[in-house]
């Protein structure tokens, strides 16, 4: 006769999606909550609004004070968005007509879709598979005598390998931006990602690791990509120009953009700076616990820095695993993630869709030039080029789970979500009559995380 915990077990193993219990019975209380809001949140950005200064400049200066601080970079600026602080970042750093910025295909398109509008053009780098940061091997061959800049995105919380980066951006006198929206306060080597580039960006926006609303800042410790920076979309501040070539431009934004970052934002953004560093120690402690149980399930691997390098993930923004598909007799990710969320937990297929196989990098002629805006842009490149190959970058989404983001460290909770998926693993033979395949999983936004 079975015993009542072995029948439990039986009972359990009986996958949710085909009609069984859930693995995950525990309530998850404020475990996902996020961001976390005080009252000191509430006051701060009462006190704007209630001043009405929400298109003042005093909090947003205060703000990017203390970040650059902490930080330890000499200039910031904030935007009303990370797509702004990065548009405003590339410009500073003198991307201009007819310059080619190699940059991963594998990010959100706010990382690069900008220099369209400064005459330039993206060329497409593939990732390493481990990392899925940009490949520095393939950054090299990609160079071309119209290379100006390399954008490394630190992507879903992985500081990229700056160290071979910055040595060939040196060989090559190119100029590097890094785009930290995934990865706030992440560590390479002991050191802070957006303190290695000629220039840095963060977006904030509220389902960010470093979580403030509808903002973005940029950083540098050059004063002239400081000042161009002002110059393209914060005429209120071009009082701050100094340089004499840049200053008779004065008193409307060149790019005739308007960035100014919503003050209510600001206030609420020098809360988070209090809090943020301690927030992120709890989520670090709670995701590697986590991924150190999903590492030992077959077939899955947590996507995260080699233990005893010093490298972090900071917040851990979009926490993911690699998916074998070829340890499961090729079930695909998306069959193996709905199991999961039938289970009880948020996750799934996936992860950013290539930028270089969508018809805006391949064929649209956006400012009605005649040809393609890559090639409009470009200094007599041909559509042959397009779009790249990028082996790794093209089967990605196939082989990538989302996994719970966790605020808190509460193992016995975190315990029941992996066993959700050691549940799936176990019994992924079940599932594969009935698997459509994973075609489509991924996109260029990111509602598909909560697919
Ligand atoms: C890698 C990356 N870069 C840039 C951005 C743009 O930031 P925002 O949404 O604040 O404009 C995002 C936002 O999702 C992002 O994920």
């Amino acid at each position: 006769m079975n015993t009542q915990a072995e029948t439990t077990a039986n009972y359990k193993a009986v996958l949710a999606l085909l009609g069984g219990e859930k693995a995950v019975t525990c309530l998850p209380g404020d475990i996902f909550t996020w961001p976390i809001v005080t009252k000191e949140h509430e006051e701060a950005v009462l006190r704007v609004i209630r001043a009405g200064s929400m298109s003042g400049l005093d909090v947003t200066m205060e703000f990017e004070t203390e970040y650059a601080r902490q930080i330890g970079r000499k200039y910031a600026l904030a935007c009303n968005n990370g797509t702004a602080a990065i548009h405003c970042a590339l410009y500073g750093l003198g991307i201009g007509a007819g310059d080619e910025v190699i940059c991963p295909s594998l990010t959100y398109w706010a990382s690069i879709t900008q220099v369209f509008s400064l005459g330039a053009t993206p060329v497409f780098a593939d990732i390493d598979p481990e990392t899925l940061c940009v490949s520095p091997a393939d950054i090299e061959k990609r160079i071309s005598p119209h290379t100006k800049a390399i954008v490394v995105v630190h992507y879903a919380g992985m500081p990229a390998a700056m160290d071979e980066i910055m040595a060939i951006a040196r060989r090559h006198k190119l100029k590097v931006f890094e785009d930290c929206s995934h990865a706030h306060a992440a560590l390479y080597k002991g050191r802070e990602v957006g303190t290695f580039g000629d220039a840095a960006g963060f977006s904030l926006m509220s389902g960010k690791s470093l979580a403030v609303g509808e903002a973005g800042i940029m950083f540098t410790d050059d004063r002239r990509v400081y000042e161009r920076a002002i110059l393209l979309g914060h005429y209120e501040r071009h009082d701050k120009i100094e340089s004499a070539d840049l200053k008779k431009y004065a008193g409307i934004p060149c790019g005739g953009y308007k960035y100014r970052m919503h003050q209510a934002s600001s206030a609420f953004g020098l809360v988070q700076l209090k809090l943020y560093r301690a927030q992120f120690a709890q989520i670090d402690k709670a995701m590697n616990y986590f991924c150190d149980l999903i590492d030992k399930i077959h077939g899955l691997k947590a996507v995260r820095p080699l233990a005893g390098t010093n490298t972090t993930k900071g917040g851990w923004y979009f926490p993911i695993a690699h998916y074998y598909p070829e340890k499961f007799k090729g079930l695909s990710v998306k069959r193996f993630s709905d199991a999961v969320r039938a289970e009880g937990v948020p996750c799934g297929a996936g992860c950013n869709k290539p930028l270089h196989q969508h018809p805006l990098f391949t064929e649209m002629d956006v400012y009605g030039q005649g040809k393609p805006t890559r090639i409009a842009n470009s200094n007599g490149t041909t559509m042959k080029s397009y779009p790249e190959k990028l082996p790794v970058t093209e089967v990605i989404n196939s082989r990538i789970i989302a996994l719970p983001w966790f605020k808190h460290y509460r193992p016995d909770i975190i315990k029941e979500y992996a066993e959700a998926f050691r549940k799936v693993s176990q019994n992924y033979e079940k599932l594969l009559p009935g698997d459509k395949g994973s075609e489509n999983v991924g996109g260029y936004s990111t509602s598909f995380r909560s697919r």
